[in-house]
Order: C-alpha cells, then structure tokens, then sequence
C-alpha cells in the first residue's frame, strides 16, 4: 500500500458488506478501517482521520447512518470531508435526508461491481469539495519583492491558471447574510419566502444553494432553475447545513480593500438581477425567475479569480481602474478571465447548462448574441441589456465603463423603452437603498468602506441637454448617463426645437463614419442658432472618424463607444 492511499472509513452493520466492500476498497488503492454501528464509527473517526467516509444507512442495532452522517458533520475536521451513504434500496426520501444531514453522495450495494462503484466514488470525490487537509497545497508562487509589479513576469502558466480554476469551491458570501440565513434556518417561524428573500440578496449564497439542489441527489427532481424552487427542494435541514458552512466567511470586511470589492461587486450583481428580472418578465414568471438568476450570478468569476490569484488580483483591480477592460486585465495578468471561471465552476457544480450558457454570453455583442442558439434566450437578452445599462450608471463595480448602446431590436424583445427604464431604475436604487441600511447597520464603528456607487440621479436635473437627432432609440444609456450628472435630455433636428427651453449642452453623434461631415455640420447649425453665450457642445464618433478631423471652435469630440470617465470629466 502506497503512503499516498486515501484512508476511508466503511461503516457496515453486516460483515461480509464489510469484506466485500474492504476489498474492494483496497483493490481502487484506499487504506481502509471499519466501523459496524455509529458509536464505533463516532469513536474511530477522530483517530483514523478519514478523507472518506461510507456510511451504511441501515445499521440494524447499531442505530441509522443518517444520524451518524449528521453527528459526524458536527464534529471538528468533518465539515467538508466527503461522506458518501451506502444503502439497498435508493428512495427519494431517504436521499433527500441524507442530504440534509450533510452526505455528499450514495451508492447502491444492489446494483455494486468494481467499475461502477470506481466511477461513483471518483464522481462525487470530484463534485464537493475536498477535505482541507487531504487538498493538495498549492505550489509556491514566486515571491514578488515589495514594490515590484508582478506582471513583467507574465501571467502564470497555463496549468497552473487551470489548476486554480480547478480548486475553486465556493466564493464568499456577505457574512451578516450568512449568519441571517442560519437564524433563520433555525427558527420554526421563517417561511420559504423568508428564505427566498435572504438567499437572493447574495450571488455566493445563491450559487451554493444552487450548486447543492443541483448535486446527484436533488437532480432527480428536475432541473432548478428559479431560487423558490431550490428552497423548496433542498428543505429547512438542507439549508441549515449550507448556513453552517457560509458562516465561516467573517473576515470578508476586515480589511477595506476586500471590502470594497464586495460591495461593489455585491452591488452590481443583485441591481443585474433586480433589473434583469423586471426586463424578462414579459416572457412569464418562470423567465424572469431564471433572468434573475443569471444576472445574480453573472459575475461570480470575480470573487472565484480573486480567491484562486490573491496575489494577481490586486494588478487586475488596478489595470481596470485605469481604464483597461477588466477581461482583458484578467487575460494578460492570469491567463484566463471571469467568464472561463464562473462558466468552468457553475458546470462542474453540475449546475444546469441553459442557465451557464445565458451566464457565458453577458459579454457578448449583440451579434454573438443573436446568433447563439440559448435556450433561455430571454434571460439571457435580459441580462446582457442590464449590464450595458448598469455601465452606464456606474453602478456598482461594472466590467469596463464603456456606454454601449442597446439596439431597438433586443429592447422591443424585452418591451423596453426609456420611461419605464427609468422607473425600473428607481426601483432598484430603492431596493439597494434599503438594503444598504441593513448593511451599514453590520459595520464597525472602525471601518471606513468606499460610498455605494448606484446613486440614484436627481429627480428634477438642474441642467438641459439637446441631443441633435432625428429619433430616440427605445433605451438610451447615454442619456442614463447624462441624467446622472444631472441633465434632462430632450432630441430633435431644428433649431425650433433647440431654442425651447435653452439647453446647457448640445450633442451629436455618428455610427458611421460616412455620416460625420452631415452630423457634425447639423450641430454646428445648431450651436449657430442659438447664438451667444454658446452652450457646450460634444460630438460623438468611432475613433478611426475622429482622428486627424479638426473640430469646428467650441465642439468638443468624444469617442465612440463612449465611456463612463472621459464623458464626467467632459461634463464636469
Ligand atoms: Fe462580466
Ligand atoms: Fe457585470
């Protein structure tokens, strides 16, 4: 037997299963103890230190593997050991319990031969996490001296990028919402929809209930693809055991750098989800459900990248506040990104492919968009339109700051038009509003974290601009921005409409670069006819278009796509 052999312990009230399965159990290479009632396996696990553990369900005398997988899940080091329950007879009840005290698997002795149980044990081996102390640690990472950029020396190898990916497990949750879930797991009072209510305000909480309702032993019951379901499946007990486990994460706000890219990650993905929701309800509750879902988790490669390069991460952050899109900060510092990692993780946590696919495609223009062939296409158009309406904002911590526009098509789709998008809005402002106040209420008088970023803009802006067009496209996120900065934005094409009421800034743009001269000769007439003192005036066009193009005195020219940071500072 190799030093390397895993140490399991088989817990069997029969003998000859012991034998059988001992045998077997050494053959696959594992050193193994047994253990015949649940006093026995009680008293044996603190010495033996297994890294697996199967439990008979049905001990005879020797009492029930259920309440052992319970007691064993209590005791200091078998958090997250996986426990795999071995029973005759597989019925959905009994699964559904021995998930709920904690098992991460089972095996049926009817159906039992060495290829399959190989196969069944290296599955859900893979699927949990592993025991801390059987993962293998992580290779040195080269020591980068105080004050040194570590990039020249390039992002890490590829293998180790895959390797890191590869142990992610879970990302964190806002600790006060864990602890929340648990007090309230543990209350005979809360309903599912208080449940549903804690679990939807964080993406960590939300991905490891869905991670957990889509595991073998939830499956069975058809995909989930709306959190109501998955509270309803995976049950009081089985959500007390998720708490338990998310509770551990109370350092997430020590230090004000973590906790800055909590909240503002935090921010961003729960106002996707708010938005998203109301974008896809037209599909049904069902597709809104999902939209929410999506948006919530859409991000999750973040946190996941954060936690797998602590020591990356830090130069992604700073890349990205300089302007470089954060993907590509991801690409060139780690060799991989927050899509690969969110997409490669929500798979291996079985998570259903229609609702990965829809989180893979947030990226993606809108051709990409068109042309892939999703099966939650709405959700999917949902999610891809708040984030682009989210950057224009500036809410939250959004992947780059550039405002892109939204075609008609995918707004018509989502029977979206700029007056009810700006109502939507105040409602998420609203609802991060109060949530907020909840989270302020969990800081130390001592922490110092960065404001909330989705600030909802004025409600009657101070200032008027007058976008120089012939029609309005059904959602404008340029507007959204200019509201923000506290314009009221109105369009037209004759200087009539410019005169009334006088606006502060005129702006032009143009998609094309054959429509530059037309466009920006339309405004100069314009600005013409308002006379002196002229407002300001700022001309938007793809860059190739702008280059060596002098612009008539007083119009300012903008790139396009426009981003968030240039356009404030050109405001300002
Ligand atoms: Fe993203
Ligand atoms: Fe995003």
């Amino acid at each position: 037997m190799s030093d390397a052999a895993k140490r399991v312990l088989l817990v069997d009230d029969d003998r000859f299963v012991r034998e059988c399965i001992g045998a077997i159990l050494e053959h696959i290479g594992y050193q193994v103890r047994t253990a015949s009632s649940v006093d026995e396996a009680l008293k044996e696990a603190p010495v033996w230190s297994p890294e697996l553990v199967i439990l008979d369900v049905d001990l005879g005398a020797g009492g029930d593997g259920i309440t052992c997988c319970r007691r064993m899940r209590e005791m200091e080091g078998f958090a997250r050991t996986p426990i795999v329950m071995m029973t005759g007879l597989a019925s959905r009840e009994l699964v559904i319990q021995a998930a709920q005290a904690g098992a991460n698997g089972y095996v049926l002795k009817t159906t039992l031969n060495i290829a399959d149980f190989t196969d069944r044990l290296n599955r859900i081996l893979q699927g949990p996490a592993p025991t801390p102390d059987s993962a293998p640690d992580a290779p040195p990472v080269p020591a980068v001296p105080a004050g040194q950029d570590p990039a020249p020396a390039g992002p890490p190898p590829d293998q180790e990028g895959e390797r890191r990916i590869a142990k992610i497990h879970e990302p964190r949750a806002l600790p006060f919402l864990a602890t929340e879930l648990g007090k309230l797991a543990l209350s005979s009072g809360a309903t599912t929809e208080d449940m549903v209510n804690v679990i939807k305000r964080d993406p960590a909480i939300c991905a490891v209930v869905l991670r957990t309702v889509n595991s073998s032993f939830y499956r069975a019951r058809g995909k989930t693809l709306s959190l109501e379901r998955a509270v309803v499946g995976l049950g009081f007990g089985g959500l007390r055991t998720l708490a338990g486990s998310l509770e551990k994460f109370e350092d997430l706000l020590d230090s004000p750098e973590s906790a800055g890219f909590a909240l503002g990650y935090w921010q961003h993905s729960l106002a996707c989800a708010i938005l998203a929701r109301r974008f896809a309800a037209g599909g049904g509750a069902e597709e809104a459900e999902t939209a929410f879902l999506v948006g919530l988790l859409h991000d999750l490669g973040r946190p996941l990248l954060r936690e797998a390069f602590p020591e990356f991460y830090g130069e992604v952050l700073r890349d990205a506040a300089a302007g470089v899109p954060l993907r590509e900060a991801e690409q060139r510092r780690l060799g991989t990104d927050h899509l690969e990692a969110v997409c490669r993780t929500l798979t291996a946590w079985k998570i259903p492919p229609e609702l990965v696919q829809a989180i893979g495609a947030h990226h993606d223009s809108w051709d990409q968009l068109r042309r892939r062939n999703l099966e939650c296409f709405r959700p999917a158009a949902a999610v891809a339109v708040a984030e682009r309406v989210l950057t224009g904002l500036a809410a939250g911590w959004p992947d780059d700051d550039r405002i892109e526009e939204v075609p008609d098509d995918l707004a018509a789709l989502l029977e979206l038009r700029q007056p009810e998008l700006e109502r939507m809005l105040a409602d998420v402002y609203n609802d991060l509003d109060d949530f907020c106040a909840v989270f302020y209420l969990h800081m130390r008088e001592d922490q110092a974290l960065p404001p909330l970023t989705a600030q909802a803009p004025p409600e009657s802006p101070s200032r008027k601009a007058f976008w120089v067009r012939a029609a309005e496209p059904r959602v404008d996120t340029v507007a959204l921005a200019l509201r923000q900065s506290d314009f009221a934005v109105r369009s037209g094409t004759t200087p009539e409409q410019a005169a009334e009421p006088r606006p502060d800034l005129v702006l032009a743009s143009a998609e094309f670069v054959k429509d530059v001269p037309e466009r920006l000769e339309s405004l100069r007439r314009i600005l013409h006819s308002l006379g002196e003192p002229a407002p300001r005036a700022l001309f938007l066009a793809p860059e190739s278009a702008l280059s060596g193009l002098v612009p008539p005195p007083g119009i300012a020219l903008v790139n396009r796509p426009l981003r968030v940071t240039p356009l404030l500072a050109a405001l300002a």
